[in-house]
């Protein structure tokens, strides 16, 4: 697969086959993504790669958070509290177009929160991961994890997996912290479901539209 292809394939999978995921081939994409540059090649990632009862327990833990209402625990801000245009209306369109796929009608208050609760079971996928940085680390490493993170997708897809990078498996810190064994002051950047895809799902039948170059960039010769 070339890396313009892998890279315009790639998109998020919100639904799985019940099928399991090979540690060998989890540590064949880690293997590969550990090539992503770092400024001054600190390397600041740190990888949990869960299944199995411990993926089922952390799954349960944040449904129930999720469902008794308990205040969100996130250890950074990953989204504004006020959003500005034009991310704002974006973020908006990306909303509708989840719920408009399934036919979930906007004022479908409780089909919304039942698709978004989802996200707390990694969309069922037999993967999640998370993402750790040290906390003694600057901003400069969370770009550096971004980086990784795209790598572990796109060598991901290589191996015919899908993924979902999610923000949502990180509301709750202290909670997987605990589950997990990371020390408290770790900061969990984010999650990520991992597994095969169910290409006959709906949720995984749309695309996400992109701004055209001209949009974003500004050529000076
Ligand atoms: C760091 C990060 C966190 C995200 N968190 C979530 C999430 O919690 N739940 C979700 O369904 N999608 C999440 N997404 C996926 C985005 O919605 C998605 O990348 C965007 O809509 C573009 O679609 P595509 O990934 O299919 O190209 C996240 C993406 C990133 C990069």
């Amino acid at each position: 697969m070339d890396i313009s292809q892998a890279i315009r394939q790639r998109q998020s999978i919100r639904a799985y086959l019940d099928r399991e995921v090979n540690r060998d081939t989890i540590k064949k994409i880690l293997d590969t993504a550990r090539y992503a540059p770092s400024g001054a090649n600190c390397q600041p990632w740190q990888v949990a790669v869960v299944s199995g009862t411990t993926r089922e327990i952390i799954a349960q833990a944040l449904t129930s958070a999720f469902r008794r209402g308990e205040p969100e625990d996130h250890d950074y801000a990953y989204y504004p509290v006020n959003w500005q245009e034009p991310f704002k209306a974006r973020r908006i369109a990306c909303g509708m177009q989840l719920y408009q796929t399934l036919g979930i009608d906007r004022k479908d208050k409780q089909g919304r929160m039942q698709q978004w609760e989802a996200n707390y079971r990694a969309f069922d996928a037999p993967v999640m991961l998370f993402f750790f940085l040290d906390r003694s680390l600057a901003i400069g490493s969370y770009m550096d994890s971004g980086m990784f993170i795209q790598s572990i997708m796109l060598a991901a897809l290589e191996e015919g997996l899908a993924t979902c990078p999610q923000a949502a498996l990180s509301s709750y810190a202290t909670l997987i912290k605990d589950i997990l064994g990371y020390p408290q002051d770790t900061i969990l950047l984010c999650g990520m479901a991992m597994g095969y895809e169910d290409k006959g799902a709906l949720v995984n039948s749309y695309r996400t539209p992109r701004e055209e170059v001209e949009h974003f960039t500004t050529f000076h010769e």
